[in-house]
């Protein structure tokens, strides 16, 4: 397993979603080295400063700075949440040719600096962005990451956590696909206290917590313009699962090179998460429906990754 040093995390993009993740691992204490780099200067001293003044009450200290793509040269972590938001009535997938010009850059000049650690993508559509990535790094897959279903997972769980006035945190369940309208639920093997959920509601209830998830984030958009809270904290759990060399099963968006007979996309399944990245990207035992639905969610993916790339 090729190990990166140390803990120092690169964040790049300083805008909702990456100064609350930036908030989350301080809270948190998951790193000792933080550095911010964000195309608005005047934004990011002040975001730096902000966030130092408060280390004093965190779990441990760390040094935090306004930095620059040399400072990625021996970064442990380079987290990328740079890149235009969503809009309201706007898809994940509206974004894409603006990002993949954003990432061709910043991935460019990432690497420039001698960069040989993990890459964690946030960006949306962040499965088309990871493959992305990939492509522009040359990275090996299993380093770079995109956050995935991670979000959606936290999602389903805390509704059906809701649903049997239990904690989320009981609940073993995942979303799987694109992080995106074609993701699905992986009802057969979610479970809920050794029991299948699946077996303890109708169709239509599935169907209406499916959708909850899937429609989450536009309805929040809706009410507050953005998403990030929710999405930091997702970030900051795959952060911790590399830095602490957890091997730890998340739900993560993670380039496919045969695995579940998927080849060429990154998609969102659980994997295996240590200090040298994806793990393992497991199979996964997927019932007739999922297995439709789960063959969409490649189709929409690839079907883009043509029109950018091809
Ligand atoms: C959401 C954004 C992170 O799902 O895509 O809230």
């Amino acid at each position: 397993m090729d190990l990166t040093l140390g803990n120092k995390v690169v964040l790049i993009g300083t805008g909702a979603v990456g100064s609350s993740y930036a908030y989350a691992l301080i809270n948190q204490g998951i790193t000792d080295e933080l550095v911010l780099i964000d195309a608005n200067e005047e934004r990011v001293r002040g975001d730096v400063q902000d966030l130092e003044h408060g280390i004093v009450y965190a779990p441990s200290t760390l040094t935090i700075k306004h930095g620059d793509y040399i400072d990625c040269e021996d970064a442990a972590l380079v987290v990328i949440c740079a890149g235009a938001a969503q809009k309201s009535g706007e898809t994940r997938l509206d974004l894409i040719q603006k990002n993949v010009a954003i990432f061709e850059e910043i991935v460019s000049k990432v690497m420039t600096s001698g960069f040989n650690g993990i890459i964690i993508v946030a960006t949306n559509p962040v499965d088309v962005l990871a493959y992305a990535t990939l492509k522009y790094s040359g990275l090996p897959n299993h380093r770079v990451i995109s956050s995935g279903t991670i979000l959606d997972s936290a999602r389903f769980r805390t509704i059906i956590g809701k649903e049997f006035d239990t904690a989320a945190s009981s609940v073993h369940a995942y979303i799987i696909g694109e992080h995106g309208d074609s993701q699905l639920p992986y009802w057969s093997a979610s479970s809920l206290y050794g029991q299948k959920i699946s077996s303890k509601l109708s169709q239509s209830r599935k169907e209406e917590i499916a959708e909850g998830v899937k429609n989450a984030a536009y309805s929040i958009i809706d009410s507050k313009g953005a998403t990030f809270y929710g999405i930091a904290m997702g970030l900051a759990r795959i952060t911790k699962a590399i830095l602490k060399n957890e091997n730890v099963v998340l739900p993560i968006g993670a380039y496919h090179d045969g695995e579940n007979g998927v080849e060429d996309v990154v998609i969102g399944v659980p994997c295996l998460i240590n200090r040298g990245g994806i793990k393992k990207v497991f199979d996964l035992h997927l019932e007739d429906d999922e297995a439709l639905k789960f063959k969409k969610s490649v189709e929409t993916l690839k079907e883009i990754q043509k029109e950018i790339w091809n």
